[in-house]
């Protein structure tokens, strides 16, 4: 009798299970079920990086944060509905089920892990990570950090033949002059400077 019972049981709260989140769905108009961007975003630093969420109903609000170890999550956008926000490089464009955070020039701190609190029929939570990589090597870029050093890099435009790269006397001619100029502007306002300023002196106990 009681083998029996148990036995009717067990089934019966398996389709009742089973039929729990459709019937629910029926009353919520349907679950969000977001969709993000998943596993790492790996960008160079500088370049465009992207991640997204989708959900199956249009966005109500969003907020996105930066995971900090240890600390509260950054906020980068908080509560935005549809519409296109930016905020320290970041631009996040809402648009009906989508949501897509854009930077146009990763930089460092942009890397981690981001928190999505998302706001459809419900509210879901979900996680992207974007990881900055070391920017690949220009061709040239070897060469002139070895030749020259790095402030005398912008005189040196790309059009400029071989042979005349590997002669580095005209920037340092050209260095060498801007400095002696700029030494003489620096002395020349010294001296109005304490010539002002021992004219002031001589008047001061005049006026005192
Ligand atoms: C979001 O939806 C768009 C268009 O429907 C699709 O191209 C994109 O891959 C989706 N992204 C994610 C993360 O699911
Ligand atoms: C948001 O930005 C995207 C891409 O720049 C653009 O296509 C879209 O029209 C913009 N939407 C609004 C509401 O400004
Ligand atoms: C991020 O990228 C660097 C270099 O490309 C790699 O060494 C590192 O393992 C990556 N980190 C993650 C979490 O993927």
């Amino acid at each position: 009798m009681l083998t029996s019972a148990r036995s009717l049981l067990g089934p019966m709260m398996l389709w009742a299970l089973l039929l729990l989140p459709s019937s629910l769905s029926v009353h919520r108009r349907g679950w969000d079920n977001p969709s993000c961007t998943s596993g790492v975003v790996s960008v160079p630093r500088g370049e465009r990086a992207e991640m997204a969420c989708n959900i199956s109903n249009p966005f109500y609000l969003i907020t996105i944060c930066l995971v900090v170890p240890g600390k509260e999550c950054r906020f980068i956008f908080k509560d935005v509905a549809q519409g296109n926000v930016s905020r320290d490089g970041w631009q996040l464009r809402v648009q009906g089920c989508t949501a897509q955070l854009v930077t146009e020039k990763a930089q460092d701190t942009q890397a981690g892990q981001y928190k999505w609190e998302m706001v459809g029929h419900q509210r879901s939570v979900s996680f992207t990570t974007l990881n900055i990589s070391e920017p690949p090597d220009l061709p040239f870029t070897p060469f002139f950090s070895r030749a020259t050093s790095p402030e005398m890099t912008f005189s040196q435009p790309e059009a400029i033949p071989q042979h005349q790269r590997r002669t580095p006397m005209g920037p340092i001619l050209l260095l060498l002059i801007l400095s002696v100029l700029g030494l003489g502007l620096v002395l020349a306002w010294f001296r109005r400077r304490h010539s002002a300023r021992t004219q002031q002196l001589l008047q001061e106990p005049v006026l005192s």
